[in-house]
């Protein structure tokens, strides 16, 4: 079924990119302005995908291999988008989602070498045209990333305990992702202040999917 508006945004980004503060930003700004908005994350987002969550992030499944985590991720994710994401979505509702598929071809295809088949594959049978219109990647240096998300939690998960040239690696993924799709996907500077940040999300919202659609004059020529 086609989603009506197509208003499903999610976000990505690397270890303490501020995604959690940012979402929750943005939901608010959308509140305000009377709309339903259905804020959600992933792993997790509904009651099945909860459950998988806790068996992803404890390093249980890490030994079965990237392929499997690529499959349980997507498990997770197919009872997320049925029960909560699609039928939000078709009811006309704003859907913000803390990490999507994109993680799943960073994490798992970038950095676990998981077959690009395998993903799409996945991605087809679960998201079908489920797909986000915008999808905004954080992105902070991990050296910066890192000592938030240290600084927020008693002790790593199992993603964060991975060593830094990994976050190095991650963040490299992320930018290539934002140039392999332009039309969805945008990158922002996520070192700025909080508040900086969602000051400049939500501009880029407003104009992308609230403003009436016109044509985008030609830029200017320098003087
Ligand atoms: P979470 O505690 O939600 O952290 P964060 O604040 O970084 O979003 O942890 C989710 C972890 O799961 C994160 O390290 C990324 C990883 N992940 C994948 O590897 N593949 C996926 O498809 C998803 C959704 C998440």
């Amino acid at each position: 079924m086609s989603i009506p508006n197509g208003r499903f945004i999610t976000f990505e980004g690397g270890e303490g990119s501020g995604k959690t503060t940012q979402v929750q930003r943005l939901a608010d700004r959308l509140r305000l302005k009377g709309s339903e908005v259905v804020l959600t994350r992933e792993p997790g987002g509904s009651p099945g995908a909860e459950a998988i969550r806790h068996l992803l992030l404890s390093g249980i499944v890490k030994p079965l291999g990237p392929e499997a985590e690529a499959m349980m991720f997507a498990a997770a994710r197919d009872d997320h988008v049925t029960h909560v994401i699609r039928p939000a979505l078709e009811r006309g509702a704003w859907v913000i989602c803390d990490r999507f598929i994109d993680s799943t071809r960073v994490y798992q295809g970038a950095l676990g070498n998981v077959d690009q088949r395998l993903i799409r594959a996945l991605e087809r049978l679960v998201v079908g045209d489920t797909m986000p219109v915008l999808t905004i990647i954080l992105d902070v240096p991990p050296e910066i990333g890192l000592a938030r998300a240290y600084g927020r939690n008693a002790g790593a998960d199992r993603f964060e305990a991975e060593h830094f040239e990994y976050h190095q690696l991650l963040r490299t993924a992320y930018r290539d992702l934002a140039v392999q799709e332009p039309e969805r996907c945008v990158l922002v500077d996520a070192s700025a202040s909080a508040d900086a940040l969602a000051v400049r999300i939500w501009m880029m919202v407003s104009e992308r999917l609230l403003r009436p659609r016109q044509p985008i004059p030609a830029p200017r020529a320098r003087a």
